[in-house]
């Protein structure tokens, strides 16, 4: 197990790549068990996810080969198995991305139920649900799920829960019915950029799906899914996390392989604070060639919900979190998506943030001191959340437990580093670590000395 060992108060400022994104990456891969023929993607981040899922894809007769530079082969050479073991499941909730894979062309998956984690109960009710109205029998028994069916048939689908859309629940469903007899309509359809790529992955397959990016999907099923060739989408969450370092340390980042459209909330966002934002496109191709945040002057609160897309993403709340707690000013943070994701509040304050939180709602003041201390990472973008807050602290902080963040994200020390962080990734041996006692003064000196 390692840890991240911080040196705070460095500007964050110079040019990076963002890597493929790890949430389009995980079904599309999960995806190619209902094709034949072999699939080659390109830009496939290195994370332990993706070592994870390729691991399960193994077990269920998919050839995974990656190669250099992010290219991974993957074909189907077994297609018997059909049981997703909760050993590997149990480590990363995307593996029941291969549930409607598995039910659309093998037509019996047998696949361990993920259970909750960190940020809340997250249940699979409507992906079960989906899979249902496709004609699927299913059943739950000793913690797994047991779905079967000869043949899907098309059907309409309501997707909408009390939290809006879901994500995975989209992918399984939409993979499951583009191998189903007849048409389906999805409405109240996730419209994330990964469901999008994932749509469009299939389509380059031979599925029939119009509608991706909007909710309500139009998938006409058809006999079989061809392998294909794909190159992932960037990563907007390792993008988004990456400006808001630049705008919690005063910096200047560029970014390049970035989507900045898929990012189009959290840009408005920073804008509205007093960060600039600068998009530069190709004049030939008007491709969009970087994305560049510079914070120069003070920053104004923030007042943000985490919303499905295209509102703020959930998954960069946290990091948002962290940037508050350098805003002089009270902000309020919400999560409608996941109103339990809060662990970071807690290791937050060991570092001097001073945040109030009921519910769903977090009120930050921003006139705080953050300060190095001994912290634990809780999840993965609580992880990404304490590495930002320990670029702007003052001193030394340590970070434990970052092998939730090397689920998400891709060498993010070598990023930061290159951009003029001081991050070190040690080893980690549990009860050796010990928490620096600060020298006592009065609260008084500290206030002179800040
Ligand atoms: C995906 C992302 C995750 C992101 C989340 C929300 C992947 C691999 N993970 O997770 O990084 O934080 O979307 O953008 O893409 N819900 C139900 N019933 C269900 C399914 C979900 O009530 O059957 C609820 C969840 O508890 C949550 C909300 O719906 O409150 C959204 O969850 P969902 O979109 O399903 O998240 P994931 O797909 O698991």
């Amino acid at each position: 197990m390692d840890k991240f060992v911080v040196q705070g108060g460095r500007r964050i400022a110079g040019s990076v790549a963002v890597s493929g994104a790890k949430n389009a990456a995980l079904p599309i891969m999960a995806a190619v068990i209902a094709s034949q023929g072999e699939t080659v993607l390109e830009n496939v981040p290195d994370l332990v996810d993706v070592r994870t899922l390729s691991a399960l894809l193994r077990t269920l007769g998919v050839m995974v080969t990656p190669a250099a530079d992010g290219q991974v082969r993957l074909q189907v050479v077994d297609p018997g198995a059909c049981v997703a073991d909760y050993q590997l499941v149990r480590q990363m909730r995307a593996s029941i991305c291969v549930l409607g894979p598995l039910l659309g062309r093998r037509g019996k998956a047998c696949v361990s139920l993920p259970g909750g984690c960190n940020i809340g109960t997250r249940p699979i009710d409507l992906h079960l649900k989906g899979l249902a109205a496709l004609g699927a029998e299913i059943e739950v028994r000793n913690g797994y799920v047991l779905a079967s069916a000869r043949r899907l048939r098309g059907a309409a689908i309501h997707l909408g829960g009390s939290r809006g859309s879901t994500v995975t629940g989209t992918c399984n469903v939409m993979s499951a019915a583009a191998l189903a007899q007849g048409t389906t309509i999805i409405t109240a359809a996730a419209c994330e950029p990964e469901v999008v790529a994932l749509a469009d992955f299939l389509n380059a397959m031979g599925a029939r799906i119009a509608g991706q990016g909007t909710p309500r999907l139009e998938i006409e099923g058809v006999e079989c899914l061809q392998g294909t060739r794909c190159r992932i989408i960037p990563d907007r969450i390792e993008a988004a996390t990456l400006l808001i370092a630049g705008a919690m340390t005063q910096g200047q980042v560029e970014l390049q392989d970035v989507r900045p459209e898929h990012l189009t909330a959290v840009l408005e966002l920073l804008a509205e604070i007093g960060c600039q934002i600068e998009i530069q496109a190709d004049q030939k191709t008007a491709a969009v060639q970087t994305l560049k945040l510079s914070a120069g002057g003070p920053l104004h609160p923030l007042d943000v919900t985490a919303l499905p897309y295209p509102g703020i993403p959930t998954d960069v709340q946290a990091q948002l979190m962290a940037l508050a707690c350098t805003i002089p000013g009270a902000s309020v943070i919400r999560d409608q998506v996941f109103p339990d994701r809060f662990m970071h509040v807690a290791e937050l304050g060991r570092m001097g943030a001073r945040i109030r939180q009921q519910e769903s709602t977090a009120v930050v003041s921003g006139e705080c001191r953050l300060t190095g201390a001994n912290v634990m990472a809780s999840d993965l973008r609580a992880s990404a959340a304490l590495v930002l807050a320990a670029l702007a602290a003052e001193g030394e902080t340590t970070i434990r437990r970052i092998y939730h963040l090397d689920r998400g994200y891709a060498a993010l020390e070598q990023k930061l580093n290159a951009l003029g962080a001081h991050v070190t990734r040690l080893p980690d041996q549990w009860g050796t670590g010990h928490s620096p006692v600060p020298e006592w003064t009065s609260p008084g000196q500290q206030r002179k000395s800040a």
